[in-house]
């Protein structure tokens, strides 16, 4: 008997699959009694108002199965796009599940769909990539995570399905120039998409989506779990020219999206004052960890989303054993290509970024 699949446990069983080289998805631990800066999440919770919308929910929004329009329009609003460019997803994990299932399943044919993923990257793509059947080429990194624009078209053939791209990237912050979506999006067979996961967006302050009109090939993904806080309730979205989604859409379950998410969203989009504190409040963290590594002489990378990567170096599972035993939660991104020695922390509210870096500070130089 073959073994089960599922997101969680992916197994490349399905024919013509390949192992990757990452092995089973590895979830990172529930850890909820320390401060969290390894998820990349908006440690301030989320907006008050949303919290106001949640509570309002009466008992027969929870029975009948949720409506879609009003969320999707005000969804299309704030991307700038018509609501039929804008399919809603259980989160952008489900979002990026169903491009690969989408785009890389093999469906009986004998070419196996491959998918090209510039390392380091979103661990999740190499997983959806073997779940749906498909083959991961993998782009090494350039030194200084430069996007490696000309090894990413070399990597292209005629069985290329999906080019997944994250800019700004994670878990490096370091973005993806335009002009490279542009060239790929343009050098792709014309069954391929350029999925470009821009989990990160707000905090970098720009979008490929006003390019799409002119891009038919690319989809965009976005997450409320991190500008707006909304992890636990699973909710992101994607847009694209409505052609490219019609695959996607169907490989979505109908009503994945709940009613929590769907008004939470609304309430969310709706208070442009909490979106702005917390990017400020970003933008102050990220000088405030800058100027930490600087002091402390550690290499770290700018970076234009909520959390930055760090080369700590031989004393890595120091920093991140102490800092866990010192309550504060960093991610090992030790493992991941180009990223010997490196943790990420997130740079979110002030205070919480603050406490990160004493920690980082008390164990590398021993003060208490
Ligand atoms: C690049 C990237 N894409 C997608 C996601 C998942 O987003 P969601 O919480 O909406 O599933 C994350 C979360 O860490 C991410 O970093």
């Amino acid at each position: 008997m073959k073994s089960k699949t599922s997101a969680l446990n992916p197994q490349p069983s399905t024919p013509g699959a390949q192992p990757t080289a990452k092995g089973q998805y590895e979830k990172p631990p529930e850890l909820y009694d320390g401060l969290r800066l390894h998820q990349n999440e908006n440690t301030g919770g989320c907006s008050p108002r949303v919290i106001e919308a949640l509570a309002r929910l009466r008992p027969d929004q929870i029975s009948f199965y949720p409506p879609y329009t009003a969320v999707t329009n005000d969804c299309a609003g704030y991307f700038g796009v018509s609501p039929d460019s804008v399919v809603l997803v259980n989160g952008l994990d489900e979002g990026i599940m169903a491009v690969s299932v989408a785009y890389l399943r093999t469906a009986g044919s004998r070419l196996v769909p491959e998918a090209i993923i510039p390392e380091p990257a979103f661990e999740i793509f190499h997983f959806d990539t073997a779940v749906a059947g498909g083959r991961v080429v993998s782009v090494p990194p350039k030194k200084d995570f430069r996007f490696a624009e000309a090894d990413v078209l070399a990597a292209i053939t005629s069985e290329t399905r999906v080019v997944f791209l994250t800019n700004p990237n994670n878990p490096t912050g370091v973005p993806v120039p335009f002009e490279a979506i542009r060239t790929i999006a343009g050098a792709v067979p014309k069954e391929a998409v350029v999925f470009v996961d821009e989990a990160y967006a707000e905090f970098a302050g720009r979008s490929f989506i006003p390019e799409l009109p002119s891009f038919p090939n690319v989809i965009v993904g976005r997450t409320f779990s991190k500008a707006y806080g909304l992890a636990a309730l699973r909710i992101g979205a994607l847009v694209g020219a409505p052609a490219v989604l019609d695959p996607v859409r169907y490989a979505i379950p109908v009503y994945s999206v709940n009613i929590a998410a769907a008004v939470a969203l609304q309430a969310a989009l709706a208070d442009t004052d909490y979106l702005r504190d917390y990017l400020r409040q970003v933008k102050e963290s990220k000088q405030l960890l800058y100027a930490a590594c600087d002091r402390l002489g550690l290499t770290y990378w700018p970076s234009d989303a909520n959390f930055v990567l760090v080369r700590i170096g031989d004393r890595i599972g120091e920093v991140i054993d102490g800092a866990r035993e010192r309550g504060v939660y960093l991610r090992n991104r030790s493992t991941e290509p180009g990223c010997e020695g490196c943790l990420r922390i997130a740079t979110g509210l002030v205070e919480h970024t603050q406490r990160g870096i004493d920690v980082i500070e008390e164990v590398l130089c021993g003060a208490a």
